[in-house]
Protein backbone atom coordinates (compact mmCIF):
# COMPACT_ATOMS: atom_id res chain seq x y z
CA UNK A 1 0.00 0.00 0.00
CA UNK A 2 1.23 3.19 -1.00
CA UNK A 3 -0.91 6.64 -0.89
CA UNK A 4 1.59 9.12 -2.29
CA UNK A 5 0.89 10.59 -5.91
CA UNK A 6 1.80 9.43 -9.20
CA UNK A 7 3.68 12.40 -11.29
CA UNK A 8 2.19 12.48 -15.30
CA UNK A 9 3.61 15.23 -17.51
CA UNK A 10 3.17 16.38 -21.08
CA UNK A 11 3.89 19.62 -23.02
CA UNK A 12 0.22 20.67 -22.53
CA UNK A 13 -3.46 19.05 -22.87
CA UNK A 14 -2.24 15.98 -24.39
CA UNK A 15 -1.58 14.27 -20.90
CA UNK A 16 -5.46 15.00 -20.26
CA UNK A 17 -6.23 12.11 -22.20
CA UNK A 18 -3.98 9.61 -20.13
CA UNK A 19 -5.21 11.38 -16.71
CA UNK A 20 -8.58 10.26 -18.48
CA UNK A 21 -7.39 6.89 -18.49
CA UNK A 22 -5.72 6.86 -14.98
CA UNK A 23 -9.35 7.95 -13.65
CA UNK A 24 -11.12 5.59 -15.31
CA UNK A 25 -8.64 2.54 -14.48
CA UNK A 26 -6.85 3.92 -10.78
CA UNK A 27 -9.52 5.88 -9.48
CA UNK A 28 -7.69 5.70 -6.12
CA UNK A 29 -4.68 7.28 -6.83
CA UNK A 30 -3.84 10.59 -6.41
CA UNK A 31 -2.03 11.99 -9.34
CA UNK A 32 0.40 15.57 -9.98
CA UNK A 33 0.08 16.83 -13.37
CA UNK A 34 2.43 18.73 -14.84
CA UNK A 35 1.59 20.22 -18.83
CA UNK A 36 4.68 22.09 -19.48
CA UNK A 37 2.79 24.80 -21.49
CA UNK A 38 5.17 27.36 -20.69
CA UNK A 39 7.51 25.47 -23.03
CA UNK A 40 4.51 24.29 -25.51
CA UNK A 41 5.12 22.69 -28.04
CA UNK A 42 7.69 20.13 -27.54
CA UNK A 43 7.38 18.35 -31.17
CA UNK A 44 9.18 21.18 -32.95
CA UNK A 45 12.13 21.24 -30.38
CA UNK A 46 15.36 19.12 -29.89
CA UNK A 47 15.43 16.03 -28.43
CA UNK A 48 18.25 17.47 -26.13
CA UNK A 49 16.10 20.27 -25.32
CA UNK A 50 13.05 18.17 -24.09
CA UNK A 51 15.18 16.00 -22.31
CA UNK A 52 16.00 19.11 -20.32
CA UNK A 53 12.68 19.74 -20.05
CA UNK A 54 11.74 16.83 -19.07
CA UNK A 55 14.27 16.20 -16.29
CA UNK A 56 13.53 19.69 -14.66
CA UNK A 57 9.81 18.19 -14.40
CA UNK A 58 11.09 14.84 -13.04
CA UNK A 59 13.03 16.92 -10.20
CA UNK A 60 10.26 18.56 -9.38
CA UNK A 61 7.92 14.84 -8.92
CA UNK A 62 11.10 13.99 -6.99
CA UNK A 63 10.43 17.18 -4.74
CA UNK A 64 6.98 16.38 -4.51
CA UNK A 65 8.21 12.64 -2.86
CA UNK A 66 5.89 10.46 -5.98
CA UNK A 67 6.04 6.59 -6.24
CA UNK A 68 5.84 6.62 -10.08
CA UNK A 69 6.33 8.81 -13.17
CA UNK A 70 4.14 8.39 -16.12
CA UNK A 71 5.98 10.67 -19.22
CA UNK A 72 2.41 11.40 -21.15
CA UNK A 73 3.75 12.56 -23.96
CA UNK A 74 5.70 10.56 -26.87
CA UNK A 75 7.99 13.54 -27.77
CA UNK A 76 9.28 13.17 -24.34
CA UNK A 77 9.27 9.50 -24.12
CA UNK A 78 11.76 9.37 -27.24
CA UNK A 79 14.05 11.82 -26.07
CA UNK A 80 13.97 11.10 -22.09
CA UNK A 81 13.33 7.99 -21.39
CA UNK A 82 16.39 6.22 -20.65
CA UNK A 83 17.74 9.08 -18.83
CA UNK A 84 14.85 9.51 -16.76
CA UNK A 85 14.90 5.88 -15.83
CA UNK A 86 18.38 6.47 -14.76
CA UNK A 87 18.22 9.22 -12.66
CA UNK A 88 14.95 9.36 -10.72
CA UNK A 89 14.13 7.37 -7.60
CA UNK A 90 11.17 5.54 -8.87
CA UNK A 91 10.17 3.73 -11.98
CA UNK A 92 9.05 6.30 -15.07
CA UNK A 93 6.42 4.40 -17.66
CA UNK A 94 6.36 6.06 -21.20
CA UNK A 95 4.09 5.66 -24.23
CA UNK A 96 6.32 4.75 -26.69
CA UNK A 97 6.71 0.63 -26.25
CA UNK A 98 3.37 0.50 -24.99
CA UNK A 99 1.90 1.64 -28.17
CA UNK A 100 4.03 -0.61 -30.23
CA UNK A 101 2.77 -3.63 -28.15
CA UNK A 102 -0.75 -2.48 -28.35
CA UNK A 103 -0.87 -1.98 -32.04
CA UNK A 104 0.97 -5.57 -32.08
CA UNK A 105 -1.52 -6.86 -30.67
CA UNK A 106 -4.56 -6.09 -33.00
CA UNK A 107 -5.87 -8.36 -35.26
CA UNK A 108 -4.83 -6.95 -38.44
CA UNK A 109 -1.56 -5.50 -37.80
CA UNK A 110 0.75 -6.41 -41.40
CA UNK A 111 0.66 -2.73 -42.25
CA UNK A 112 0.92 0.17 -39.26
CA UNK A 113 0.63 3.48 -39.55
CA UNK A 114 1.99 6.10 -36.91
CA UNK A 115 0.95 9.61 -36.52
CA UNK A 116 3.32 11.71 -34.47
CA UNK A 117 4.99 15.43 -33.90
CA UNK A 118 7.37 16.39 -35.90
CA UNK A 119 10.31 15.00 -33.20
CA UNK A 120 8.80 12.00 -32.71
CA UNK A 121 8.59 10.62 -36.65
CA UNK A 122 11.78 12.04 -37.13
CA UNK A 123 13.30 10.46 -34.83
CA UNK A 124 11.60 6.75 -36.26
CA UNK A 125 10.98 6.38 -32.37
CA UNK A 126 7.99 4.07 -33.36
CA UNK A 127 9.08 2.72 -36.43
CA UNK A 128 12.63 1.34 -34.59
CA UNK A 129 10.45 0.11 -31.56
CA UNK A 130 7.92 -1.69 -33.82
CA UNK A 131 10.67 -3.42 -35.69
CA UNK A 132 12.50 -4.67 -32.59
CA UNK A 133 9.40 -6.39 -31.82
CA UNK A 134 8.29 -7.66 -34.97
CA UNK A 135 10.57 -7.04 -38.23
CA UNK A 136 7.86 -8.28 -40.59
CA UNK A 137 5.37 -5.38 -40.18
CA UNK A 138 5.40 -2.23 -42.16
CA UNK A 139 5.04 0.42 -41.02
CA UNK A 140 3.81 3.82 -42.49
CA UNK A 141 5.30 6.99 -40.52
CA UNK A 142 3.12 10.57 -40.62
CA UNK A 143 4.38 13.77 -38.78
CA UNK A 144 1.29 15.47 -38.28
CA UNK A 145 2.25 18.48 -35.62
CA UNK A 146 -0.55 20.91 -36.36
CA UNK A 147 -3.04 18.41 -35.04
CA UNK A 148 -1.20 19.31 -32.20
CA UNK A 149 -2.02 22.69 -32.08
CA UNK A 150 -5.54 22.40 -33.08
CA UNK A 151 -6.04 20.41 -29.50
CA UNK A 152 -4.57 22.65 -27.31
CA UNK A 153 -6.31 25.55 -28.89
CA UNK A 154 -9.75 24.20 -28.50
CA UNK A 155 -10.72 23.30 -32.13
CA UNK A 156 -11.72 19.83 -31.67
CA UNK A 157 -14.94 19.27 -33.60
CA UNK A 158 -14.54 22.58 -35.52
CA UNK A 159 -14.64 22.60 -39.25
CA UNK A 160 -10.81 23.58 -39.48
CA UNK A 161 -10.10 20.11 -37.48
CA UNK A 162 -11.91 18.19 -39.70
CA UNK A 163 -10.10 19.95 -42.69
CA UNK A 164 -6.70 19.53 -41.16
CA UNK A 165 -6.93 16.16 -40.20
CA UNK A 166 -7.94 15.74 -44.06
CA UNK A 167 -4.89 17.33 -44.98
CA UNK A 168 -2.53 15.84 -42.52
CA UNK A 169 -3.66 12.07 -43.20
CA UNK A 170 -3.77 12.33 -47.01
CA UNK A 171 -0.87 10.03 -47.04
CA UNK A 172 -3.30 6.85 -45.92
CA UNK A 173 -4.91 7.19 -49.29
CA UNK A 174 -1.82 6.26 -51.44
CA UNK A 175 -0.34 4.03 -48.64
CA UNK A 176 -3.42 2.10 -46.48
CA UNK A 177 -3.18 0.70 -42.96
CA UNK A 178 -4.77 -1.80 -41.04
CA UNK A 179 -4.37 -0.12 -37.83
CA UNK A 180 -3.36 3.49 -36.80
CA UNK A 181 -0.61 4.83 -33.49
CA UNK A 182 -2.11 7.62 -31.95
CA UNK A 183 1.66 8.56 -31.41
CA UNK A 184 0.86 12.14 -29.59
CA UNK A 185 -1.49 12.40 -26.48
CA UNK A 186 -2.87 15.18 -28.18
CA UNK A 187 -4.44 13.13 -30.95
CA UNK A 188 -7.06 10.78 -28.92
CA UNK A 189 -8.98 14.02 -28.61
CA UNK A 190 -9.39 13.89 -32.79
CA UNK A 191 -9.96 10.38 -32.87
CA UNK A 192 -13.88 10.65 -34.04
CA UNK A 193 -12.28 13.04 -36.86
CA UNK A 194 -9.69 10.74 -37.54
CA UNK A 195 -11.62 7.91 -37.29
CA UNK A 196 -14.18 9.55 -40.35
CA UNK A 197 -11.35 10.16 -42.38
CA UNK A 198 -9.43 6.61 -42.41
CA UNK A 199 -13.30 4.75 -41.95
CA UNK A 200 -14.19 2.38 -39.67
CA UNK A 201 -12.15 -0.49 -40.71
CA UNK A 202 -8.86 0.76 -39.77
CA UNK A 203 -7.94 0.26 -36.12
CA UNK A 204 -7.03 3.09 -33.99
CA UNK A 205 -4.40 2.35 -31.24
CA UNK A 206 -4.23 4.73 -28.06
CA UNK A 207 -0.75 3.67 -26.13
CA UNK A 208 -2.15 4.81 -22.66
CA UNK A 209 -4.51 2.15 -22.72
CA UNK A 210 -1.28 -0.22 -22.51
CA UNK A 211 0.88 2.44 -20.84
CA UNK A 212 -1.79 2.83 -18.03
CA UNK A 213 -1.58 -1.36 -17.74
CA UNK A 214 1.70 -1.18 -17.10
CA UNK A 215 1.78 1.11 -14.36
CA UNK A 216 -1.28 -1.35 -13.03
CA UNK A 217 0.90 -3.87 -12.98
CA UNK A 218 3.69 -2.23 -11.49
CA UNK A 219 1.55 -0.71 -8.75
CA UNK A 220 -0.09 -4.54 -8.15
CA UNK A 221 3.48 -6.36 -7.96
CA UNK A 222 4.37 -3.98 -5.37
CA UNK A 223 1.88 -3.83 -3.14
CA UNK A 224 1.91 -0.19 -4.06
CA UNK A 225 -1.42 0.78 -4.99
CA UNK A 226 -3.33 3.28 -3.13
CA UNK A 227 -6.07 1.80 -0.79
CA UNK A 228 -7.74 4.58 0.50
CA UNK A 229 -11.86 4.28 -0.47
CA UNK A 230 -12.33 8.28 -1.20
CA UNK A 231 -10.84 8.94 -4.64
CA UNK A 232 -8.63 11.82 -4.07
CA UNK A 233 -8.16 15.30 -5.31
CA UNK A 234 -5.50 15.51 -7.66
CA UNK A 235 -3.10 18.39 -8.27
CA UNK A 236 -3.00 19.61 -12.24
CA UNK A 237 -0.18 22.31 -12.75
CA UNK A 238 0.44 24.50 -15.52
CA UNK A 239 4.00 26.40 -16.51
CA UNK A 240 2.19 28.48 -18.52
CA UNK A 241 -1.85 29.82 -18.84
CA UNK A 242 -3.65 28.25 -15.85
CA UNK A 243 -6.79 29.21 -17.80
CA UNK A 244 -6.14 26.88 -20.08
CA UNK A 245 -5.39 23.69 -18.67
CA UNK A 246 -8.71 24.29 -16.50
CA UNK A 247 -10.83 24.77 -19.58
CA UNK A 248 -8.96 21.51 -21.22
CA UNK A 249 -9.55 19.93 -17.91
CA UNK A 250 -13.35 20.82 -17.90
CA UNK A 251 -14.07 19.12 -21.41
CA UNK A 252 -12.12 16.20 -21.15
CA UNK A 253 -11.72 14.82 -17.51
CA UNK A 254 -14.60 12.72 -16.41
CA UNK A 255 -13.84 14.03 -12.95
CA UNK A 256 -14.59 17.21 -11.28
CA UNK A 257 -11.99 15.69 -8.41
CA UNK A 258 -9.15 18.00 -9.13
CA UNK A 259 -7.63 21.66 -8.57
CA UNK A 260 -5.71 23.54 -11.38
CA UNK A 261 -2.83 25.92 -10.18
CA UNK A 262 0.10 27.79 -12.17
CA UNK A 263 3.99 26.39 -12.03
CA UNK A 264 7.11 28.02 -11.99
CA UNK A 265 9.62 25.72 -12.33
N1 LIG B 1 1.58 15.51 -26.52
C1 LIG B 1 2.94 15.39 -26.89
C2 LIG B 1 3.27 14.05 -27.49
O1 LIG B 1 2.66 13.07 -27.15
C3 LIG B 1 3.66 16.57 -27.50
C4 LIG B 1 2.94 17.55 -28.37
C5 LIG B 1 3.81 18.79 -28.60
O2 LIG B 1 4.02 19.52 -27.63
O3 LIG B 1 4.29 19.01 -29.73
O4 LIG B 1 4.19 13.91 -28.28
Amino acid sequence: MDKRPIGIMDSGLGGLSVIRIMNQQLPHEKLIFVGDQGHFPYGTRTQQNVCHLALNIGQFFKRQNVKMMIVACNTATAAALPTLQAKMPFPVIGMIAPGAKGALQQAHHHSIGVIGTASTIENHAYEKKLHQLDTSVQVVEKAAQPLVSIVEHGQTGTVLAKQTVDEQLAVFDQQPVETLILGCTHFPFLAAEIQQKLGNQVTLVDPAKEAVNNAQEWLIKHDALNDTTLAPQSRLYSTGDVAVLKAGAEQWLNSQNYTCAHLEL
